[in-house]
C-alpha cells in the first residue's frame, strides 16, 4: 500500500528528474536498482553503485527502498534549499535524497494518517546516525513550528549531542560510533507541528566503560569532561586534567583522537543539557557519577597481611563515598566481599582479586549502564508531550519513528553482544521481508494483476532458531545461568550442540565436519544467518547474560544520597528474591515490543554502507561493499521488488512524460487514461509481455522497454522544445497584447467616462443657468428677489462686461450701453468718469502746436459759432502760424519794426473807404499793433490798443472791419478788408489785441467810419455766389453764398 500511497501526492505537477537521468545512466548508473537491466547480478548492483558513488551521487533506491553510501566529506547536499527542493515532491521526481524519504514519510504521516517509521541500518560508520540527524533536521526546518514547539524542536535536536557523549565512542569502524541501538518517536499535530518525541534505547555497550580494544576508547563524555570541565568542577570531583591517569580511558591507548575536539564537544554538551531542560543539580549527580567510574577503575586491590582482598587505593575510596554519595566503610566491604544466602542465613565471604576487580568492573558498568538509561527517561520527559488541551485530542496526532540500530557485524572474535545485535537484524530482515512482500502484493491486488509469488529466503526458521521458547539459543542459555552447579560456557557449548544439533543453521566444531570443522574452532558455534555466517566465541556469553552485581553491592548503591542512583538501584530488587531476567531475554523483549512498534507501523528503509574501511572520501573497496550489500539483504531486496515488474507508474505521470511520442495522445489525451496509455504503448511498440496495465497504473517488465521509450523521448525533445518555444512566446505575447487592450479599453472608458460626466455636469448647470434667466427675466421688474436675482446679476455683469469689452474709444465716441435700470445712476458716474479719464488722458498726450491750435480754435469757437456762416467751413482747417512766408515780408517794413517781430501775416484785399475801391495788400501782426502794407509801404499801423472792435458778417463772405478812432484826419479811420481766411485772421488779431469780446458779428450790413462824423456802410445778403459790387447809397453790397441751413 504504502507504493500507491506514496505516488499519489506529487504527482500533478510531473516533472520526472529521475527519467532524464536515465539518458546519462551510463555515466551515472541508474538511480533506482529496479531498472537494472541484470537484476540478479550483484556485479552489476555494486557496479552501479560504483558509478554513481563516483559521480558524489551517495543515494539510490531500490523501490522505496535507499540506499546510501558515506562519502567520508561533506557533499554539501544538506542545505535548507535542498530541503526545500524535496519539500512536496514525490518520491520519484527528483533524484534520490535521505530528504526524499523524509518527506515522502512525513507527507504520508499527514495524507493517510498513519504512523510512519523509517528504519535505517547499515555497518558501524556506513553513516546511520548521520542519516537519522538530517532527517530530523529536514523536519526541523521544513515542519510548521509555533514558538512553544520551537522549544521542543530545539530539544529534540539536541538529545543527539547528549545521547552521543555518553552512548558513542571512538572505535576502529568510527570516531563517533553508536553504541547503544536507539529508536526515536517523533510526534505531530494534526498540523503536521512536531509535538514530542520519544527515544527508546536498546543495549548498550556497557563492557567498553571497563575495556576497550586497541585504537578505542571509552565514552566521549569522560574525555569531553576532563577536557572541557572547568578546574573548580574537575577539583570537586576528585579529577585531574588528564585522561592518561584513568585506567578505564586508556586500555585502548588512544585517549586524544585528531577528527575529535573533545572540549568543543563538551561545550556542546553542557548547552544542550540546559536546552533539554537538565537542573544544575541533576548535571552535578551525573558529572558525579561519570567521576565514580573514573575512580572505580583507578580502584586498586592488593592483599592484605591475611592473605585478604583489600583496597589499596584509599584517596580513590573516599572519593567514591563523596560521588556515589554512599558510606565509605560500606563500599570497601562490599568492593571486596560478597553476601550469600545458605539455608537462609546470611554469610559473608571474602572476593579473590579477580573476583573484586569483577566486581569493582560490573558496578562502574552498572552505575553507568543504569545512568544511561536514566539520562534517556530524562530526556523522554524533556520531549513528553504535555499539552492537557492536546492530550485530549491526542488521537489526531500521528507519529515518525527513526530507528537508527546496529547493522549485521562480523568480527574476528564475535561474542554475545554480536550474537545480540546480529538476531536483531535477523528480526529487522524478517520484518523488512514481509512488509515489502506484503505492500508488493497488495499493490497487485489494488492493481488487479495476478500477484507472480516471489521466491525468497524467509529467515525466520533463524528467527526461530534464537528466540523459540524452551528449544531456542536464548532459552538455552538462560536455563544454563539459572542451572544449579557449575554452569560453564563449555556447559553452554555442549547444551546447544544437544538441543540444536542438526539445525540447518547451527554448526559448532563437533557437529560440522570436514571443512566446516576447520572453520569452527572448539569454544565456538556457527550461526548460519541470512546474510551469512558468523562464528561466535562461547566465552563470556553467561556472564554477560548474567549482567550480575553482587547483592551486597546493590545494597550500597541503593543507599545513595545521589539522587541519579537512587532512582536506577530499587531497594525492592535488593530484596526481590526473583532472579531479574537475563541480558539476552531483557533483549529479546525489548526487539520483541519493537518489532511490535514497527509493524504498527508503515516503514521506510535507509540502506547505509561504508564504501571504505580507512574512513576515507573517495575510496570504493568493491570487496568492502560487497560484503555489506550480501549483509543488508539488499540483492534480496531488489529481488523481491523486481519479482514481477521493473517499473510502475501511474497513468497520468506516464502519459505526461511520453504523450509527445504518439500523435494520439499528443498533445492532450482527453479520453479515459488507461486507454490513453493503451494507445501509447501501442504506438511504440510495447510486446504483450512487456508490461501490463493494471486499474491506475502501467507496469513494465524491463528496464530496457522504459530506456527505448526513454531515449525515444529524448531524441523528440529538441522537436518538442521548439514547439514549446513557439507556443510559449505566442502565449507570452498574446498574453501581452491583452493586457495592453485592456489596460487601453479601461483608460478609454475612464476617459469616455470622464468627458461625459463633464459635458453632463455643464449640460446641467446650463439648463440651471436658462432656467434661471428666463424666471428672472420674469420676474426683473420686481424687487430683488431669488427669483431674480440671477438675472439682474447677470443683467448688470453683461452691462458692466460690455462696457469693459467696448468702452468708448474716444472722447469724441458718445456711444454708451443703455444700461439696465439698476445701474442708471451707476452708469452715468461712469460715463462720466470715464469721459473724464479719457480726456485726461487726450489732455496728456496733446503736443503744444496743437494745443496752440486748440486753443485758437476755442477763441474762434467762442467768436463764431453759430454766429458766422462760414464757421462751421473752418473748423477742419488747421490755423496756421502765418499765412506768408518771411521772404514774402518787406524787408524795408521789417526794418521799421526793430525789436517787434512779425507773428502772422496774410494777403488781404483793402476796400478804400470812398468809392471801394478793392487794393491787395498785406496784413501783419506784431505782439502790440497790426499793420497793412502795400510792397514796401506801411499804408497803416493800428496798435492794438487804438483798435476799437472788429467787425464781420454772419455770412460765408470774407468781409472784416477794424474799427479804430479817428480824432483827427491825418489818422486814417476804419478799415475795411476782406480775407479768405477771415476766421482765422479774425481770431488771431483778437487774440493779440486782446480784443475777443470785441468782435462783432452783423446780420444784415456793418456801419464804419468812413472819416470823422463820415460812415460807410456795407450791406450782406445772402445769394447763389459771392458777390461785391456798390450798392444803393453809397453802400457796398456783398453777396455771399448760404453754406449752411440756419
Ligand atoms: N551523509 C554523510 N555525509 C558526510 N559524511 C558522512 C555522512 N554520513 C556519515 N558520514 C561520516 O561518517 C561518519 C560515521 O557515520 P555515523 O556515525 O553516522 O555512522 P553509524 O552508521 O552511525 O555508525 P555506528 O554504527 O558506529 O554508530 C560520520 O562521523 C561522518 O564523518
Ligand atoms: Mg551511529
Amino acid at each position: 500500500m504504502r507504493y500507491r500511497g506514496r505516488e499519489v501526492g506529487g504527482e500533478s505537477g510531473v516533472h520526472l528528474v529521475m527519467e532524464s537521468t536515465l539518458t546519462a545512466r551510463d555515466r551515472v548508473g541508474v538511480q533506482d536498482f529496479v531498472l537494472l537491466e541484470n537484476y540478479t547480478s550483484e556485479a552489476a548492483f555494486i557496479e552501479n553503485l560504483r558509478r554513481r558513488f563516483g559521480e558524489k551521487l551517495i543515494y539510490t533506491y531500490i523501490g522505496s527502498v535507499l540506499v546510501s553510501v558515506n562519502p567520508y566529506k561533506d557533499l554539501e547536499i544538506y542545505s535548507k534549499a535542498h530541503m526545500e527542493r524535496y519539500r512536496g515532491v514525490s518520491f520519484y521526481e527528483i533524484s534520490p535524497h535521505i530528504y526524499a524519504v523524509s518527506d515522502n514519510t512525513y507527507r504520508a504521516m499527514r495524507t493517510e494518517r498513519r504512523d510512519q517509521c523509517i528504519l535505517i541500518s547499515g555497518e558501524s560508520g556506513a553513516g546511520k546516525t548521520e542519516a537519522s540527524k538530517k532527517i530530523l533536521q529536514y523536519y526541523a526546518t521544513t515542519c510548521p513550528v509555533t514558538d512553544h514547539m520551537s522549544t521542543l524542536r530545539d530539544r529534540l535536536l539536541q538529545s543527539n549531542p547528549v545521547l552521543e557523549a555518553f552512548g558513542n565512542a571512538k572505535t576502529l569502524r568510527n570516531d563517533n560510533s553508536s553504541r547503544f541501538g536507539k529508536y526515536m518517536d517523533v510526534q505531530f499535530d494534526f498540523r503536521g507541528a512536531p509535538i514530542g518525541g520519544h527515544i527508546l534505547n536498546y543495549l548498550l555497550e556497557k563492557s567498553r566503560v571497563v575495556h576497550q580494544n586497541h585504537g578505542e576508547r571509552n565514552f566521549h563524555i569522560f574525555y569531553q569532561l576532563l577536557e572541557g570541565g572547568e578546574q573548580d568542577q574537575l577539583s570537586k570531583l576528585g579529577l585531574e586534567r588528564n585522561a592518561q591517569k584513568y585506567h578505564y580511558l586508556v586500555k585502548g591507548c588512544c585517549p586524544r583522537v585528531s577528527s575529535i575536539n573533545d572540549k568543543n564537544d563538551w561545550k556542546t554538551v553542557r548547552k544542550a543539557l540546559t536546552v533539554i531542560g537538565f537542573h544544575e543539580e541533576e548535571v552535578e549527580d551525573l558529572l558525579n557519577i561519570i567521576a565514580s567510574v573514573l575512580h572505580l577503575g583507578n580502584t586498586q586491590f592488593g592483599e592484605g597481611e591475611d592473605g585478604e582482598t583489600q583496597i589499596t587505593t584509599e584517596p580513590q575510596l573516599k572519593y567514591l563515598s563523596k560521588l556515589l554519595g554512599v558510606d565509605g566503610e560500606a563500599l570497601r566491604e562490599a568492593l571486596t566481599h560478597k553476601k550469600l544466602t545458605a539455608k537462609g542465613e546470611e554469610m559473608i565471604s571474602p572476593l579473590s582479586f579477580e573476583q573484586a576487580v569483577a566486581a569493582r568492573d560490573a558496578l562502574a558498568k552498572a552505575v553507568y549502564g543504569r545512568a544511561f538509561t536514566w539520562l534517556v527517561a530524562k530526556i523522554n520527559q524533556s520531549l513528553a508531550f504535555k499539552d492537557e488541551v492536546y492530550n485530549s485530542s491526542k488521537g489526531s496526532s500521528s507519529v515518525i519513528g527513526l530507528l537508527d540500530i546496529y547493522g549485521f557485524e562480523v568480527f574476528q572474535h564475535n561474542s554475545f553482544e554480536q550474537f545480540c545485535i546480529n538476531y536483531c537484524n535477523e528480526k529487522l530482515q524478517q520484518l523488512f521481508i514481509k512488509l515489502t512482500l506484503k505492500s508488493e502484493q497488495e499493490e497487485y491486488e489494488a492493481e488487479g494483476i495476478t500477484w507472480e509469488p516471489v521466491k525468497y529466503f524467509d529467515n525466520k526458521i533463524i528467527c526461530d532458531l534464537v528466540e523459540e521458547k524452551h528449544k531456542g539459543f536464548i532459552s538455552i542459555l538462560d536455563e544454563e545461568c539459572l542451572r544449579p552447579g557449575e554452569p560453564s560456557d563449555i556447559s553452554f557449548l555442549e547444551k546447544l550442540e544437544d538441543t540444536l544439533g542438526g539445525h540447518a543453521h547451527f554448526v559448532t566444531h563437533k557437529l560440522a565436519n570436514g571443512k566446516t570443522r576447520k572453520a569452527v574452532g572448539r569454544e565456538e558455534f556457527r550461526l548460519i544467518h541470512y546474510a551469512g555466517e558468523v562464528n561466535y566465541t562461547v566465552n563470556g556469553f553467561l556472564d554477560k547474560n548474567n549482567d550480575l552485581l553482587y547483592r551486597n553491592l546493590k545494597e550500597v548503591i541503593c543507599q545513595s544520597d545521589n539522587q541519579i542512583l537512587s532512582q536506577c538501584f530499587h531497594k525492592e530488587e535488593v530484596t526481590d528474591q526473583k532472579r531479574p531476567e537475563t541480558a539476552a531475554t531483557q533483549f529479546k523483549n525489548s526487539l520483541a515490543k519493537l518489532i511490535e512498534i514497527l509493524m504498527s507501523k508503515e516503514p521506510s528503509y535507509v540502506r547505509c554502507i561504508k564504501p571504505n574501511d580507512a574512513k576515507q572520501s573517495g575510496r570504493f573497496d568493491e570487496a568492502l561493499v560487497r560484503h555489506q550489500v550480501k549483509y543488508l539483504g539488499l540483492m534480496e531486496n531488489l529481488r523481491v521488488r523486481r519479482a514481477g515488474f521493473a517499473y510502475r507508474r501511474r497513468y497520468e505521470a506516464f502519459l505526461q512524460r511520453y504523450k509527445s511520442l504518439c500523435p494520439g495522445t499528443w498533445p492532450n489525451w482527453h479520453g479515459i487514461l488507461a486507454d490513453g496509455v493503451a494507445t501509447l504503448v501501442q504506438h511504440l511498440g510495447y510486446k504483450p509481455e512487456e508490461y501490463k496495465l493494471g486499474k491506475t497504473k502501467i507496469f513494465i517488465r524491463f528496464p530496457k522497454t522504459l530506456f527505448t521509450t526513454e531515449d525515444a523521448l529524448e531524441a523528440r525533445r529538441p522537436a518538442l522544445a521548439l514547439t514549446l518555444q513557439t507556443s510559449w512566446r505566442g502565449y507570452r505575447e498574446r498574453a501581452k497584447y491583452h493586457r495592453i487592450r485592456h489596460a487601453v479599453l479601461v483608460i478609454q472608458s475612464a476617459w469616455r467616462g470622464m468627458k461625459s460626466r463633464r459635458k453632463a455636469r455643464r449640460r446641467r448647470h446650463a439648463a440651471e443657468i436658462i432656467r434661471k434667466f428666463i424666471k428672472g427675466f420674469i420676474y426683473r421688474h420686481y424687487e430683488r428677489s431669488p427669483e431674480n436675482e440671477y438675472f439682474l446679476d447677470h443683467q448688470r455683469f453683461s452691462f458692466l462686461m460690455t462696457l469693459v469689452r467696448n468702452p468708448p474709444k474716444s472722447v469724441l465716441d458718445k456711444s454708451w450701453p443703455i444700461p439696465p435700470p439698476s445701474l442708471t445712476e451707476a452708469s452715468e458716474h461712469l460715463c462720466r468718469l470715464c469721459m473724464q479719464n479719457m480726456m485726461r488722458a487726450y489732455c496728456r498726450r496733446i503736443q503744444p502746436e496743437w494745443k496752440k491750435q486748440m486753443e485758437q480754435k476755442v477763441v474762434a469757437s467762442q467768436i463764431f459759432q453759430d454766429q458766422k456762416d462760414s464757421y462751421p467751413q473752418s473748423v477742419p482747417k488747421l490755423f496756421v502760424a502765418s499765412r506768408l512766408d518771411s521772404e514774402e515780408f518787406n524787408l524795408k517794413v521789417i526794418q521799421t519794426l526793430g525789436n517787434d517781430k512779425v507773428k502772422y501775416g496774410v494777403a488781404v484785399t483793402k476796400y478804400d473807404r470812398r468809392g471801394y475801391k478793392a487794393r491787395p495788400r498785406q496784413l501783419l501782426l506784431t505782439s502790440s499793433f497790426a499793420m497793412l502794407v502795400a510792397e514796401a509801404k506801411l499804408k497803416q499801423k493800428i496798435d492794438y490798443a487804438a483798435l476799437r472792435s472788429i467787425s464781420v458778417s454772419s455770412l460765408s463772405d470774407g468781409f472784416m472791419v477794424l474799427h479804430v478812432p479817428s480824432e483827427d484826419n491825418k489818422q486814417k479811420s476804419d478799415v475795411v478788408l476782406q480775407c479768405d481766411h477771415v476766421i482765422e485772421v479774425v481770431t488771431k488779431l483778437a487774440t493779440m489785441a486782446d480784443k475777443k469780446n470785441k468782435v462783432n458779428i452783423s446780420q444784415d450790413s456793418i456801419t464804419f467810419a468812413v472819416a470823422r462824423g463820415k460812415e460807410g456802410v456795407i450791406d450782406f445778403t445772402s445769394g447763389p455766389e459771392l458777390k461785391v459790387a456798390k450798392g444803393k447809397k453809397g453802400h457796398l453790397l456783398v453777396t455771399a453764398p448760404q453754406l449752411n441751413p440756419r
